[in-house]
């Protein structure tokens, strides 16, 4: 059967839809690779002005951590007129897709985290607010690098007021109060991004139903729950909390400042849950395990470099209330150096 065409494109697939459009993987017959392309329908004058200037803000942006643009225009499709922003296909797709799919090691989420702020950074330097930084607006490239994408909502703050918008469980306070975006509401957003990495949660529980219950709760810490999976090391959530933190006072200013409390962090083993009695972890070029198993007289708890027991982290005859502390102690302690 013939391929729908889509302009002088080739559509393979529909690889994403959200708010404002659909993403189709294309086939690009001319250069013979395939693209991205997404289609923005455009029902009144002002919609395709703002469909255009999501093209123009990625070509003004363009960074290695920011999706590359191609080219913006107008066609029909499927008999209506549209705008197509045409980009680099990136064939493993979002972040939210691998928090779904897959176990994000700590390590793994503070990499995505740092060269997401290279990318905001750059964005930032050229007055421009993205304002809907979430994991399904992040992108990996062929080499596993992080991009940043989705610039549908993203301003320029020297010239445009920014009302409130975006995805609402990564506002801040002062956002739910009425104020406008910033540049240290991305910084917020892109905490929340940190948070859900790191504690491999696909959705946040959003379940106000009216504005002051939801500002309450953020204003309480209580929302997202500051509650973290138990291999996350001290350091990092200490990090964490800061950039979401509810006083934007205290948070950090800016990405270059996120960024480097991150770069300081010193990695040692990288580790995988594979079940919730065993772990497996890798730091220059040495396999690492940890594993419990429950003895009659308790748990023991191993700790192998490649496959040999080191006594200094083992324990024996753990009792049952102690097993989980003893065990992610010991994961937290090694993570980093
Ligand atoms: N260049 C791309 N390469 C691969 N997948 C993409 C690309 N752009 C978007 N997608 C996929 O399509 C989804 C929606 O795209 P996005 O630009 O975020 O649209 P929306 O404005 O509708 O949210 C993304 O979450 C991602 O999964
Ligand atoms: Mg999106």
């Amino acid at each position: 059967m013939a391929k729908e065409q889509l302009d002088k494109f080739q559509i393979i697939d529909h690889i994403g839809s959200g708010h404002f459009g659909n993403v189709f993987l294309c086939y690009d017959p001319f250069l013979q690779k395939e693209i991205a392309v997404k289609v923005i329908k455009v029902t009144d004058p002002n919609k395709f002005v703002n469909a255009v200037k999501e093209g123009q803000t990625l070509d003004a942006c363009r960074h290695k951590h920011i999706v590359d643009v191609k080219d913006v225009r107008s066609v029909i499709f499927r008999g209506e007129q549209v705008v197509i922003i045409v980009m680099e296909y990136l064939s493993k797709g979002s972040i939210q897709k691998h928090i779904e799919k897959r176990f994000i090691t700590a390590k793994d989420s503070c990499r995505v985290i740092q060269q997401a702020l290279l990318g905001l950074e750059h964005a930032h330097n050229n007055n421009v607010l993205h304002r809907d930084i979430k994991p399904a607006n992040i992108l990996f490239g062929d080499f596993d690098e992080v991009k940043l994408s989705d610039f549908g909502l993203a301003i320029n703050y020297h010239v445009e007021p920014s009302n409130i918008q975006g995805y609402r469980p990564h506002q801040p306070l002062e956002v739910i109060e009425g104020n406008p975006m910033d540049r240290v509401s991305d910084i917020y957003a892109t905490g929340i991004t940190f948070y859900r990495l790191l504690n491999n949660t696909n959705k946040l529980d959003f379940i106000f139903t009216t504005i002051d219950e939801w500002k309450n709760a953020v204003k309480r810490d209580k929302f997202p729950p500051r509650v973290f999976l138990p291999h996350i090391p001290e350091k990092i959530i200490r990090i964490l909390k800061k950039s979401i933190h509810k006083a934007k006072g205290t948070r950090y200013q800016n990405c270059n400042d996120f960024r480097q409390a991150i770069d300081r962090l010193n990695f040692d083993i990288d580790w995988v849950q594979v079940d919730d009695d065993n772990w497996t972890g890798h730091s220059n070029g040495c396999n690492y395990e940890m594993i419990k198993v429950k003895k009659r007289n308790g748990w023991t708890i191993d700790f192998k470099k490649n496959g040999i027991r080191k006594t200094e982290n083992c324990c024996k005859n753990v009792p049952d209330d102690k097993v989980e502390s003893e065990f992610f102690e010991v994961i937290r302690k090694t993570t980093l150096r």
